[in-house]
């Protein structure tokens, strides 16, 4: 079903994901030390998930660098009576480029469903954002060997409304919930197998020339101790990170490592 594919052709991404952490202040002088840092990234995509609150104040700052913007969050209205709600247009508004989709937190704290992912995803296309779709298994499911039957699942439907394509708007983070903010990171044949169901389900979704334009991602406790590892896994396209993006020496340390190894 599902063929090996190298990650040569796609662009190796990471992305700084800061949760609830920060104020406005604090976050724009993240941003500012890890911009000076990085300088211009030309080989990996670097974007930034402040808190809505700090969205602008990053996005001014990351104005002049080559690092993106993206919303942890959107709804799927338009605009309506939806309190304490942003919407795609709102936070494309901010300069976002990028919105997280589905992030565990979201889906096990908040109780988001695959229909309200699935909404969230078309309005955030709608408004030409690129997504990253967020999936992965619990520790329950995972000791209990659900893994694949679990992400083909969380695939299927929350890319349900896509099968014309996926416009190249669309990037796939794997994120097992039982390696977030633990410590406890997926081994490398672990998130290789995973990846490559993931292309492998993309390809019955898309077809697979769409599919394989499509980057994956691994989540789940990256630091710059273990990027040099992750990095090397041949169909892993880039990081999602939390914890360690919020220092910005760290997170320059991953960028930075994760473009010497994609070379
Ligand atoms: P972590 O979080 O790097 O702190 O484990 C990852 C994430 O939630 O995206």
């Amino acid at each position: 079903m599902t063929t090996k594919t190298r990650s040569s052709r796609r662009r190796p991404i990471a992305i700084g994901n800061w949760k609830m952490h920060l104020t406005v202040s604090e976050s724009a002088a993240v941003a500012q030390r890890l911009a000076g840092l990085l300088g211009d990234p030309r080989r990996v995509e670097v974007v930034i998930a402040p808190s809505y609150t700090a969205l602008q104040s990053v996005g001014g700052v990351l104005k002049e660098t080559g690092l993106l913007l993206a919303s942890q969050n959107v709804h799927w209205e338009e605009k309506g009576a939806f309190t304490g709600e942003v919407s795609a247009t709102q936070i494309k508004d901010t300069g976002c480029r990028f919105v997280l989709i589905g992030h565990s937190e979201r889906r096990v704290v908040f109780g988001e469903t695959d229909e309200m992912v699935r909404r969230k995803l078309a309005a955030a296309l709608k408004q030409g954002l690129n997504t990253v779709l967020c999936v992965g298994e619990t520790l329950e499911q995972h000791q209990s060997g659900q893994t694949v039957a679990v992400v083909r699942d969380q695939l299927k439907k929350d890319l349900a409304d896509l099968t014309d394509g996926p416009s190249g708007k669309i990037i796939i983070a794997y994120e097992p919930v039982w390696a977030i903010g633990t410590g406890r990171v997926a081994t490398a044949a672990q998130i290789s197998e995973i990846h490559e169901m993931i292309r492998g389900t993309l390809s019955e979704i898309f077809g697979p020339a769409s599919a394989e334009a499509v980057r994956v991602l691994y989540g789940g406790s990256v630091t710059p101790d273990n990027i040099a590892d992750l990095a090397t896994i041949e169909n892993l396209d880039g990081v999602l990170v939390g914890g360690a993006s919020l220092k910005p020496d760290g997170f320059a340390t991953i960028v930075k490592t994760l473009e010497k190894v994609k070379r």
